[in-house]
């Protein structure tokens, strides 16, 4: 077989065989084909689509691209949970502690920032010493002793979505379906965790803009997820604007930590209240929707949630001190409020446009292997709906370097419409697909 056939079938619009798929993946994992010509092989993938059965063989091949975990050993059921990428999404930061400090094991590979999105890892790294690369022994390790895990992929586990994930985010081949379901999925089965809880975003922040596609993805996902026989359940999310106030790495975990501490902003808060409520539903730690509610609230009320948090950095080699006071996390030299051009209702906050100018101040990659900027980013300081005041702080620059600030001042005031009449606001959350 060789991958010039390969990619020129999915060129012209040819169905794959398994065979086919996996002789690629295997390929492309073990080195012997290059990145050129992955990267046209994905780009064929992204304009001519999958079918439900390739979407399928593909996933299953990169699961199986390395070992799959089997945590039954440790514990009967370990849960994982999965953004399909958003604009300031930090849920994991808070709800992997959670769950964790309800004694339900939360076992995560989590990713790097993707694109406009940010990636749970990339925050986690703002933290000196904080390792993402542990091995599989302990990743279970671990799982045993704290009970809970959150890593970026091992060497071992989903190895074809740690290349391809990082080819993607720099070939523009992030936004299509087969590949994002074959990405998240691939690495929840080799994690092992037998619930699995999908945040499917859609909006101008996310890689689904509509409700349709949103849907089909959560659907495709959770039938996967059965079929391989994981809990799987798929919240659908708005993400048509940034989730919470930040946007950039170490300004983001600032913004968890403070969330952890019961502060942080309202909308980010009930979000992680009602996906921990979710996942200790599906682990049967509560026994309906409103138990479990209540012990996510109290839970994170408690300061058990923080405690977790802080043990979980310590055990993967993090400096607690940079956590525990907040103003040690890497500083940006130039921080610009920006004032409000207009009184108004805020009608729109064009999220990508927000992850977008972060990425353009060095907070994300726009070449593989970019170093990131862990101090940049934006806070924005007003939601849809909320009235603004002309020539009051509308968002919050900061940058290391004159020039990109002033881009990304242009880049987010441009994301920012307002309304003369009053503005309805958005809902955090759409529908709920379970398997
Ligand atoms: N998250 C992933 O892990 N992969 C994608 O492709 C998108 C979001």
């Amino acid at each position: 077989m060789q991958a010039i056939d390969i990619i020129a079938k999915k060129r012209d619009g040819g169905e794959l065989s398994q065979e086919e798929i996996e002789f690629f993946i295997q390929a492309y994992t073990q080195g012997s084909i290059p990145d050129y010509q992955t990267a046209a092989w994905l780009m064929a993938i992204y304009l001519n689509g999958m079918s439900d059965q390739e979407t399928h063989d593909l996933t299953m091949a990169m699961a199986h691209s390395g070992d799959i975990l089997d945590l039954q050993d440790i514990t009967p059921i370990a849960v994982d949970k999965h953004s399909t990428g958003g604009v300031g999404d930090k849920v994991s930061l808070v709800v992997a502690p959670l769950i964790a400090a309800c004694d339900v094991p939360v076992a995560k590979m989590t990713g790097r920032g993707l694109g406009f999105s940010g990636g749970t890892i990339d925050k986690l790294e703002s933290i000196p010493g904080y390792r993402t690369d542990l091995s599989e022994a302990a990743f279970k390790a671990q799982l045993q002793q704290i009970g809970i895990v959150l890593t970026g992929q091992t060497a071992d586990l989903a190895p074809a979505d740690r290349k391809l994930y990082a080819l993607r985010d720099v070939t523009a081949t992030v936004e299509s379906l087969p590949l994002i379901i074959s990405s998240i999925m691939s690495k929840k089965l080799a994690g092992g965790a037998q619930g699995i809880m999908l945040d499917v975003k859609v909006g101008s922040g996310a890689f689904m803009k509509t409700l349709e596609e949103a849907d089909r993805l959560a659907n495709a996902m959770v039938k996967l997820g059965a079929l391989a026989g994981r809990k799987v359940v798929a919240l659908i999310s708005d993400m048509d604007q940034p989730l919470g106030w930040a946007v950039g790495n170490a300004l983001e975990l600032r913004e968890a930590v403070n969330t952890l501490h019961e502060g942080g902003p309202a909308d980010f808060r009930e979000h992680c209240i009602i996906i921990a409520a979710e996942m200790l539903l599906m682990s049967g730690k509560a026994s309906d929707i409103n138990a479990a509610l209540t012990l996510a609230l109290e839970t994170l009320a408690s300061g058990a949630a923080w405690r977790k948090f802080t043990q979980l950095v310590k055990a993967q080699g993090g400096d607690v001190r940079y956590v525990e006071e907040l103003e040690r996390l890497p500083q940006a030299k130039l921080i610009k409020p920006v004032p409000a051009p207009r009184s108004g209702y805020l009608a729109r906050l064009n999220a990508a446009e927000v992850g977008n100018a972060v990425v353009k101040l060095g907070g994300g990659r726009e070449k593989k292997g970019d170093r990131i900027d862990h101090s940049v980013g934006v806070i924005v300081h007003y939601k849809v709906g909320d009235l603004v005041q002309k020539d009051t702080p509308l968002f919050t620059i900061y940058a290391n370097e004159r020039v990109q600030m002033e881009a990304a001042e242009e880049r987010v005031l441009a994301a920012h419409t307002f309304s003369d009449t009053s503005v309805q606001r958005r809902p955090l959350f759409y529908r709920r697909i379970a398997s």
